[in-house]
């Protein structure tokens, strides 16, 4: 089936006009896929929005074509985002492509490595300065302000309109009708955010019903949760290790309009999560991802979300990105052995064949 990526298939629902480069990378259209083992065991109608499946292995992709996109529209020639990972790979592989240098801010040594390997490979400019996420965004932002160069972070208002489109995609993919919840990771609350827009617009046109939108943000980094700004966050799922939300209002509207949720999950419900769908469900999203199951199966245990409700977490970042947190968190290593087929058999028989 052909598909030209978001710029083409949602034209009406987004901010473009003839003079907006169609950049694309494909990106969208990513799998919505039912949980059968563990919707038959929790009781509900389980899904999950595999974004880990768009070019760079994320949501990011959805907001950078749009921003960089008007970046380039309006005559810049160089964008900017300070990232736990993910927005830098986006937005240096869509930089690359519309032909535009791309610089990026991490925190140092708090990124995956997968994410670190992208936009190496995509030729951005990176700077790994000794401070947290928050800390980066302050920079970059004021930077953007003092120069051409353009900010695409989720605070530039093209980012959330590109996000947005994923809400579209998960109504039409149940056939046309909201989930009951939304269960979505919160870091900097952009995402959550586009979603709720999303099925706003989505409801107004087509009368697709409303989620309540439940997002969770990791315990050690809750500042929505905690209503306060947390100086140093921390939690293994560096992607939402983020202590002061930059769309925090927006965040608190979608969970108040929807009349939804706000909370926070460990770190251990996070990889209790991120380890039971990859082996039960043979879905690998990276830890932050699964913080949007984790809390899932927390409001069932106290009946925040109810038996035989639709709900669609979204999985918002491929495994693959972060194989260190994967390999350490397992028990399970390859057994090392000679190359020979009488010991290997040898071996399945006596250890894993019993
Ligand atoms: N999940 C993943 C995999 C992420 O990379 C992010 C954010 C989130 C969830 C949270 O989304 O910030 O819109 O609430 N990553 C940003 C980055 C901060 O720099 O890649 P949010």
């Amino acid at each position: 089936m052909k598909w030209n990526g978001l710029i083409e298939e949602f034209e009406e629902f987004l901010p473009v006009n003839e003079n907006t480069p169609k950049l694309s990378l494909n990106e969208g259209n990513t799998p919505l896929i039912k949980l059968h083992n563990l919707s038959e065991q929790f009781g509900i109608e389980l899904y999950v929005k595999t974004e880990g499946t768009n070019p760079t292995g994320s949501f990011k992709d959805r907001g950078m074509v749009m921003a960089v996109a008007k970046a380039k529209e309006e005559g810049s020639n160089t964008v900017i985002c300070a990232s736990t990972g993910n927005t830098s790979a986006a937005a240096a592989a869509y930089a690359a492509r519309a032909g535009m240098r791309c610089i990026v801010v991490i925190p140092d040594g708090k990124i995956a490595m997968g994410k670190l390997a992208q936009a190496v490979m995509y030729g951005a400019e990176i700077y790994a300065i000794q401070g947290n996420f928050d800390e980066a965004l302050k920079i970059v932002r004021k930077i953007s302000e003092k120069t051409p160069i353009s900010l695409v972070n989720s605070v530039n208002p093209y980012r959330i309109e590109g996000q947005k489109t994923a809400a579209f995609e998960v109504v039409a993919q149940l056939g046309g009708k909201a989930p009951d919840v939304l269960a979505i990771p919160v870091g900097n609350a952009g995402n959550i955010t586009a979603y709720w827009k999303g099925f706003k617009e989505y409801n107004e046109k087509y009368g697709s019903g409303l989620p309540k939108m439940h997002g969770f943000e990791a315990e050690g980094s809750a500042a929505i949760v905690r209503g306060e700004v947390i100086e140093n966050p921390e939690t293994i799922a560096t992607a939402i290790r983020i202590g002061n939300p930059a769309s925090w209002e927006y965040a608190v509207n979608a969970q108040k309009e929807s009349g939804g949720l706000i909370d926070e999950v460990t770190d251990e419900e996070i990889i209790e999560a991120y380890k039971l769908i990859a082996t039960r469900e043979g879905v690998f999203a990276e830890p932050a991802s699964c913080a949007s199951l984790a809390g899932v199966i927390k409001h069932l245990k106290q009946g925040k979300i109810s038996k035989g409700s639709t709900v669609v977490a979204v999985l918002t970042g491929n495994g693959l990105k972060d194989p260190t947190t994967a390999i350490d968190v397992n028990e399970i290593k390859p057994v090392v052995l000679p190359s020979d087929e009488d010991v290997v058999f040898e071996h399945i028989k006596g250890v894993v064949l019993q």
